[in-house]
């Protein structure tokens, strides 16, 4: 079994150098997944001078971490979006979503890119008469925003359903390829695209200057394409950061299922799809065990849940590849797409929730429209700064208050090792030594890889990762590896290493 994503593992690698000198650009674009690649290829295409930095790969963040399903409607639910706001609400947000999937199928037409792109239906299944009540609600606000719905007894899988709305005429890709060549297209253009280059520093002003390991980019604009933007930020308080796992097996059969499928259930739902590979070969991917960043000591055990439950449904063969990527989930169940800065630039993307290879597309159309002064009929809707109290109220107490219960159990702080002696090889532990939180790793060949356990974001304590062995803050979602190089998240700075001044 191969610990990475499927996508990873059927697309071939990019090598874009790092950036080696100072450089002068009207856009610098930080992050190169489906947000920064589509907003790089757009911007070039316009005869814009864009610099895209990555800190790793180019999709080497969720966008390959993904399930690459695309569609109009909303993991939120549209009944509960027309509920919270209204059925003009929910309209444009499925108008803006099949204008951001028709421009994915028309890039994809245009340079023929070799993605596995291909329209296909979207279900929301139930197995029991529980969800009878909610799916027709659902049915209902589906026709209400003009998606061509149904409401069947049946569907193409091999094991027993209820009920299933289904949603024509939506879409699926391989989003890890689909990126590598939206960055190749606006290299073709002119944009300037570096991997292995994390922005370590954004000093905002006019213009603004990035500063990386082995130089600095002068821009005009900055648009944070890192899936939850650097900084401190106001919209970091508004969001509920989730992490998620996935599994492809091979089946006994060749009953692959065609298409979208997301089976309702309690306490979570599961996604569906299957995936044929350059090779020929079939895969059945199933996602889903969705828990708070931080909040879950046995991760481990979630694969263990994927596969009982996929088990029951269909005759597995093998488990083939694991893995598992986290999500941002906004307070009033809209992304935050836009300006934070007008003065200086700074744009946003983020809150995409699991619907994000749409959104994050969405997020490119309507910013590149923003910088070009162009009008784009959604851009009040995601504006970042948009006033939604009430709408946002029940989230955010909801996200704060277990920021604050995380808080709290940091002060006064209780380490999970009373000194490394109790810290086993493979295992990771916070201990207090002298007064200082460290997070503590010990390798499989006994090396301790010490650092400190204050997140550099704003200073939570970071939780052990045990099945991505790495460690992640509760509170906002950054993670850093176990020598403290920041991942992912809104921290800039690596967790500083610590030497080693007590017994080993
Ligand atoms: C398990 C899972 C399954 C999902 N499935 C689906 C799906 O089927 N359909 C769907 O629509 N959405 C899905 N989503 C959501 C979707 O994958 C994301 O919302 C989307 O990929 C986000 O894209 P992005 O470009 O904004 O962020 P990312 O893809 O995370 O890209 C951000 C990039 O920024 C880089 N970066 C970070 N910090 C720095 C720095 N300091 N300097 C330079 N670069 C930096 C990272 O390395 C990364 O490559 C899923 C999410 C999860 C967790
Ligand atoms: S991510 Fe905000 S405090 Fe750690």
């Amino acid at each position: 079994m191969k610990k990475t994503s499927l996508w990873k593992d059927d697309t071939e690698a990019s090598f874009y150098p790092p950036l080696q000198k100072d450089l002068n650009v009207d856009i610098a674009i930080v992050g190169g997944g489906i947000t920064g690649t589509a907003a790089a290829h757009l911007l070039t295409l316009q005869g814009k001078n864009v610099a895209l930095l990555e800190a790793w790969e180019i999709g080497g963040g969720t966008t390959g971490f993904s399930t690459g399903n695309l569609y109009a409607t909303v993991e939120e639910r549209l009944n509960k979006l027309q509920c919270k706001f209204d059925e003009t609400t929910a309209r444009a947000v499925v108008s803006s979503r099949s204008a951001a999937i028709g421009h994915i199928e028309n890039t994809v037409r245009e340079y023929a890119i070799d993605c596995d792109f291909h329209r296909r239906p979207w279900r929301l299944l139930s197995e029991t008469e529980t969800f009878d009540r909610f799916l027709q609600q659902e049915y209902k606000a589906c026709l209400k925003t003009g998606l061509d719905a149904y409401l069947d007894d049946s569907a193409p899988l091999t094991f027993p359903i209820r009920k299933a709305l289904r949603i024509e005429n939506q879409a699926q890709f391989n989003p890890m390829r689909y990126v590598k060549a939206l960055a190749a297209q606006a290299q073709k253009a002119g944009g300037r695209v570096f991997e292995h280059t994390p922005v370590l520093h954004i000093k905002e002003g006019s213009p603004n200057i990035l500063y990386t390991e082995n130089g600095t980019v002068t821009a005009n604009k900055v648009i944070h394409a890192t899936h939850s933007p650097k900084g401190v930020r106001f919209v970091h308080t508004l969001m509920g950061v989730y992490r998620e796992y996935a599994i492809a097996v091979k089946l006994n059969s060749d009953e692959y299922p065609e298409g979208i499928f997301w089976v309702m259930g309690k306490p979570h739902q599961h996604s569906i799809r299957s995936y044929t590979r350059r090779t020929g070969e079939n895969y059945l991917l199933v996602l889903g065990e969705p828990h708070k960043v931080g909040h879950k000591k046995d991760n481990e055990a979630c694969f263990r849940n994927l596969e009982t439950y996929i088990r029951a449904r269909f005759d597995v063969k093998s488990i083939e590849y694991h893995w598992s990527a986290q999500n941002y989930r906004s307070a009033d169940g809209l992304p935050y797409i836009g300006s934070v800065n007008d003065k200086a630039g700074i744009y946003i993307a983020t809150g995409f929730a699991t619907d994000g290879l749409t959104y994050g597309t969405l997020a490119a159309m309507i910013i590149s429209d923003l910088i070009l002064g162009k009008e784009n009929p959604w851009s009040r809707l995601y504006d970042p700064r948009r006033h939604n109290p009430l709408k946002s109220a029940g989230r955010f107490v909801k996200e704060n208050a277990h920021v604050f219960m995380d808080y709290l159990t940091d002060w006064p702080y209780r380490a999970e090792a009373k000194s490394v002696a109790g810290i086993a090889p493979g295992e990771g532990k916070t201990v207090v030594l002298k007064g200082e939180k460290f997070a503590v790793y010990r390798d499989e060949a006994g090396e301790l890889h010490q650092v400190s356990a204050v997140c550099t974001h704003m200073k939570c304590i970071v939780n052990w990762n045990k099945e991505q062995k790495s460690w992640d803050c509760p509170c906002h979602g950054s993670r850093f590896t176990v020598d403290g190089q920041v991942i992912e998240g809104p921290a800039i700075l690596d967790l500083p290493k610590k030497a080693a001044n007590h017994p080993r």
